[in-house]
């Protein structure tokens, strides 16, 4: 078997004790990568000041050397904050408002994707297999290709891709589909994500749907698919029955003593529609007073990208939002909002998800949202609660029993919230059931393996068009 080579921005590095990083994802690959023997490269978060980055800096764990990079203070601005977060990720959530695009930034991203290029091919193996992740490294391969490496090499976006009236908005459109067309083979998160992708080949006339999940396109010939990603559903929903022993879930169980609770665990972002969640969950107190002080929501959003002008902006507005509805609506004996602006631990998180009546997430664009499928692996099968889900998010293609909802809609979602906690433990086992199946029988590791498996029997070399 080949090894494996995984390149991402970020590595989860794994815990002192030996044991593995948290997450699905982590795991997952973590255990193909120790099934092969292989790499995983990437950035070390470390910035080097305005020195060149010293060697890599490698660590060994049984088959698996993880190999990470320092970047200097340019880079960091012009590649992680600059282009990664202040363009793509703004135009692949649908925020063209949010796009700074500036040349400097744009420059900076190809030229960290052909300093990870140069750093990781003196490593690279002629049959080894490389994965490369999300949307900070999408020229990788364009750039390993130029440096004559034949591998299989694939791409996984983790987040959305859009419509091509939205891509072009973007001045190096043309360059970033060009990085995507040196893979051998490209997944994207949902089957809307994959049309958004063939529908700009269609439209700007550079390439074509060959069927099969083949295209061509810039001279190349390569596959394309949707690969939704799980969560490792099992190991979850075991390790949130045991969570709710834990100190903490049961002081929080008594805390709630008498009420209901819902919860929304997001990073501090933008895109996962935070404020207009705040505002549904006013709306249903001051629509439903029958339910002020018999619920309390749970906001757990630890902070994220804070460096980037947008983050800070938005971090602010939540935490004035949240504290605008307590003073409005709350009493001397409940604060109708928890707001956490820290990340919690994954234990307590696990059975605070089993804790709550309503799993609230409702992103405004999500490639796929794992919280999602977290709170459902979470519930007590005897008595689950009700996910109430984004119908933009990617896990919404999927879990069909979740009572969908639009999250620019602030009065349905209040409905739906209302809905949600009014709902016959018959219907919410019903509904449950259907979601906790599909998430058992698509789980991370068939994800991974399914990728893996395409990626290998993609096609063989020469792929290029005469
Ligand atoms: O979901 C996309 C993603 O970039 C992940 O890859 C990452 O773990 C997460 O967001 C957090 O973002 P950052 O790496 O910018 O802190």
């Amino acid at each position: 078997m080949s090894r494996l080579i995984v390149v991402s921005n970020r590595v989860p590095m794994p815990a002192k004790d030996g044991s593995a990083a948290a997450g699905g994802l982590a795991v997952a690959l973590q255990a193909a990568l120790q099934a092969r023997g292989g790499i995983w490269m990437g950035w070390s978060g470390e910035s080097s000041g305005d020195r060149e980055p010293g060697p890599l800096s490698q660590l060994q764990k049984g088959n698996i050397t993880y190999a990470l990079t320092d970047l200097t203070d340019t880079d960091v601005e012009e590649y992680y904050r600059g282009f990664a977060n202040r363009v793509l990720w703004p135009i692949c959530h649908y925020r063209l408002d949010l796009a700074e695009y500036g040349r400097k930034e744009m420059a900076g991203y190809f030229r960290v994707n052909r300093f990870f290029a140069h750093r990781l091919a003196p490593m690279i193996e002629p049959d080894d297999i490389i994965w490369v992740h999300d949307y900070h490294l999408i020229p990788l391969a364009a750039e390993l290709r130029q440096m004559g490496l034949k591998n299989r090499i694939g791409f996984f976006l983790h987040i959305p891709w859009p419509p091509a009236d939205i891509l072009v908005t973007m001045p190096v459109h043309e360059e970033i589909m060009r990085g995507l067309s040196h893979y051998d083979l490209v997944g994207f998160q949902t089957d809307y994500d994959l049309q958004n992708f063939a529908g700009y080949l269609r439209r700007e006339g550079i390439g074509d749907d060959l069927g099969n999940g083949s295209f061509d396109s810039h001279g190349r010939i390569f596959k394309a698919g949707a690969y939704p990603i799980g969560i490792e559903t099992a190991g979850f929903a075991d390790f949130a029955e045991s969570a709710a022993n834990n100190v903490m879930v049961q002081k929080t169980r008594r805390s709630i003593e008498g009420r209901d609770m819902i919860i929304g665990v997001d990073r501090l972002d933008y895109s996962k529609g935070i404020i207009q969640r705040l505002e549904a969950f006013e709306r249903f107190l001051t629509g439903n007073p029958a339910y002020q002080n018999k619920v309390t929501y749970l906001q757990i959003t630890p902070k994220s990208r804070s460096e980037v002008p947008e983050y800070e902006h938005m971090q602010k507005m939540v935490a004035e939002q949240a504290g605008r509805v307590n003073g409005a609506i709350g009493t001397v004996d409940w604060v109708p909002i928890r707001y956490v602006n820290r990340s919690i631990n994954r234990t307590v998180l696990a059975g605070l998800y089993r804790l709550a009546t309503i799993g609230l997430v409702t992103p405004l664009r999500d490639g796929m949202n794992l919280v999602a499928k977290e709170y459902v692996a979470a519930q007590n099968p005897d008595r689950p609660g009700v996910l109430v889900l984004s119908r933009f998010a990617g896990a919404a293609r999927e879990l069909k029993g979740a009572l969908l909802v639009n999250p620019y809609d602030v009065e349905g979602t209040a409905n739906a919230i209302a809905r949600g906690l009014a709902m016959s433990l018959g219907e919410r086992r019903e509904r449950w059931s259907m979601m906790m199946e599909h998430l058992l029988s698509h789980d991370v590791s068939l994800w991974c393996e399914n990728f893996l498996r395409d990626l290998v029997t993609a096609p063989e070399l020469p792929r290029t068009i005469a």
